[in-house]
């Protein structure tokens, strides 16, 4: 779930270049960071205390970033640093990568979990090592240290990786030499090729300033990155590997903020556009998707979060649309119910990282059943884009506030064409997406913006939020209680509203906020009924609709989008979320506890 971002080249601001570096990748982790150099030449001459010699400069801090800066690290040409998502270890500067060896002179940053560290850890404390932190991470510098007594340090590197059980990149620089030793099992890295210069990091827009010129390590791969040179193997077998080199297709500009507060109001701006452009951009595409769709006896969509509430969506869409039964599936549950997955079976993983564990393990297994997998990813050359027999970009753009948003409209908008496609009716799906286009757009008109801000700012000190709606407003519900939870730490929960009266009716009393979606569609006179309920218990009703209706206490517009109008109704609800967090103070693009991509079981 970490940030990684390594440098090797021909400049002499090497810190700085990784700690900018962080800062586009601390959406992936952001309890602690850490830097380390190695100090040129001439830096080490100026200073005369042996102590620089052969030593690696290392300066680590808790919390986020934020002003923070690296102006007293010495100048190098060869860093490296990580940003924190704890795992093992409490939130400390000690437990902050990078990690050092005993002496010194090797230090490692970490993703995902080393599984079996204790037992190493005990050998190694035997033989003399001295841990300093509580992390699984330690263990795998100690390690390598042991290793490199009798080897050279890469081959000590690629032994102590296919030591380490579990998921897991890492790399490694040594202070002889300036080169970064890198190997990955699950957790991403990406090599970026420069002049005179090289990259790795775990995300590749991180990359953007830096070359659009990247290879995306594969499982078991392993790398030395020199600032001329770059060596990709085999990690179990030494095997040499030529790399692949692809181009990336984002934008610098498209991964800034811009003049926005927050990437998250960014992206939320940015939806109407997007689903704009997958209407006029995404029929081919669509197009061949349907094929796959038509041909195979079973499909089953799967997704985590709020990709797994695009994936339940998507269940109505097909049923209503196409008329036929998709399942769907949260990623991490997939797993223990696909014993049933054939040949024939057509799994359908949707994710904007491409990087999220429970989707990539559960996706490994349908295909150990033979199933073909196709992704809806946000992400190129992600692990779940690669590891698919179908892929398909959904074209977001980089998508940095941890709460997802545009992803989760863009997949819609991809899912209400495929439903369509299937039902032989495509020009009927543009149309219906350009109309959520628009009553988008209306969501984010400043009238539209003012009157939401004004409900949070009423609904900010509340403890707990209900959300409820039916049919396709059931996951429009989900999705937007998970985003209020999410960063404003209020108690949302969203409900079937029928499912109301067989329990959740009890914990409704006076003023508590109920939010309603009432779209005009068959579910209109059941979601208002759930709305009376509620009511006559004394809830506070927000209505999200089409039309006002007089048992609504509040009423936030949205204009009818036929089959697609989750989508200016999910823009309402991440509005929602993200002007509570405003008003509380609260940062929304980082919220405690959370990482952008979850690499983690
Ligand atoms: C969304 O706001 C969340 N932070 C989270 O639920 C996310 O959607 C989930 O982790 C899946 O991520 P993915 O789309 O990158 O696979
Ligand atoms: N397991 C390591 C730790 O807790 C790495 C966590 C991460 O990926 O950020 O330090």
């Amino acid at each position: 779930m970490c940030g990684i971002f390594g440098y090797v080249g021909n400049k002499t601001n090497a810190a700085t270049i990784v700690f900018e570096g962080l800062k586009r990748l601390e959406y992936r982790g952001y309890d602690s960071w850490g830097i380390a150099v190695v100090p040129t030449a001439s830096e080490k001459s100026k200073v005369k205390s042996e102590k620089l010699i052969n030593t690696i400069v290392v300066k680590k801090k808790t919390g986020k970033i934020g002003n923070a800066n690296v102006n007293d690290m010495p100048s190098s040409s060869f860093a490296f640093g990580h940003t924190r998502w704890a795992t093992h270890g409490g939130v400390t500067q000690t437990n902050a990568h990078p990690h050092l060896d005993c002496t010194g002179r090797i230090a490692l940053i970490h993703n995902g979990i080393f599984e079996n560290y204790e037992g190493i850890k005990k050998t190694l404390v035997k033989k003399g090592h001295r841990f300093t932190s509580e992390t699984d991470t330690e263990v795998a510098v100690h390690l390598i240290e042991e290793y490199r007594k009798t080897m050279a340090l890469a081959k000590a590197v690629q032994k102590a990786f296919n030591d380490m059980a579990g998921l897991n990149a890492i790399i490694v620089i040594d202070s002889d030499r300036n080169q970064l030793i890198a190997a990955r099992n699950g957790s991403p890295l990406v090599i970026g090729f420069g002049h005179q210069e090289n990259f790795l990091a775990s995300d590749a827009a991180a990359l953007l300033p830096h070359t659009k010129q990247v290879h995306f390590l594969e499982d078991d791969e392993m790398t030395i990155v020199g600032h001329k040179g770059i060596m990709i193997f085999d990690a179990k077998t030494g095997t040499k590997i030529a790399p692949k080199v692809q181009k990336l297709t984002w934008s610098t500009r498209q991964a800034e903020k811009g003049t926005y507060p927050y990437f998250m109001l960014k992206e939320i701006h940015e939806q109407p556009d997007i689903i704009a452009d997958i209407s006029e951009t995404m029929i081919s595409p669509a197009k061949r998707m349907t094929e796959v769709i038509r041909k195979s006896q079973g499909t089953y969509l799967v997704g985590c979060g709020t990709a797994g509430y695009a994936c339940m969506a998507g269940s109505y869409l097909f049923s209503k649309v196409a008329k036929r039964h998709v399942n769907w599936a949260v990623g991490s549950e997939f797993g223990y119910q696909l014993n049933f997955l054939t040949k024939k079976s057509l799994v359908m993983a949707l994710s904007q990282s491409g990087e999220t564990i429970d989707i990539l393990e559960s996706v490994k297994k349908a295909k150990n059943n033979g199933a073909s997998i196709v992704a809806l990813v946000n992400v190129l050359g992600s692990s779940l884009y690669r590891m698919a027999d179908h892929k398909t970009l959904i074209g977001a753009g980089p998508e940095k506030a941890v709460a997802s948003t545009k992803a989760f409209t863009a997949k819609i908008a991809y899912l209400v064409l495929l439903a369509y496609g299937l039902a032989g009716k495509t020009k009927e799906g543009q149309t219906v997406l350009m109309h959520a286009v628009s009553s988008g757009k209306k969501v984010l008109s400043s009238l539209s913006l003012a009157r939401i801000q004004k409900l949070a700012s009423r609904l900010k000190n509340t403890e707990h939020i209900f959300v409820v709606g039916r049919g396709i407003s059931y996951p429009a519900s989900l999705e937007t209680a998970l985003k209020i939870k999410e960063i404003s730490y209020i108690h949302a929960e969203g409900f079937a509203a029928g499912e109301l009266k067989h329990g959740v009716i009890a914990l409704v009393e006076k003023d508590t906020p109920c939010i309603v979606f009432a779209p005009n569609d068959e579910a209109y006179g059941a979601n208002l009924a759930g709305a009376m309920e509620m009511k006559a218990r004394g809830g506070f009703i927000v209505g999200i609709s089409h039309k006002p209706h007089e048992v609504f206490d509040y009423y936030i517009p949205v204009d009818d989008a036929c089959e697609a109008t989750i989508i200016p109704n999910v823009i309402v609800g991440q509005l929602l979320a993200y002007y509570l967090a405003i008003e509380k103070g609260l940062d929304p693009d980082m919220p405690r506890n959370l990482a952008k991509s979850v690499t983690v079981k």
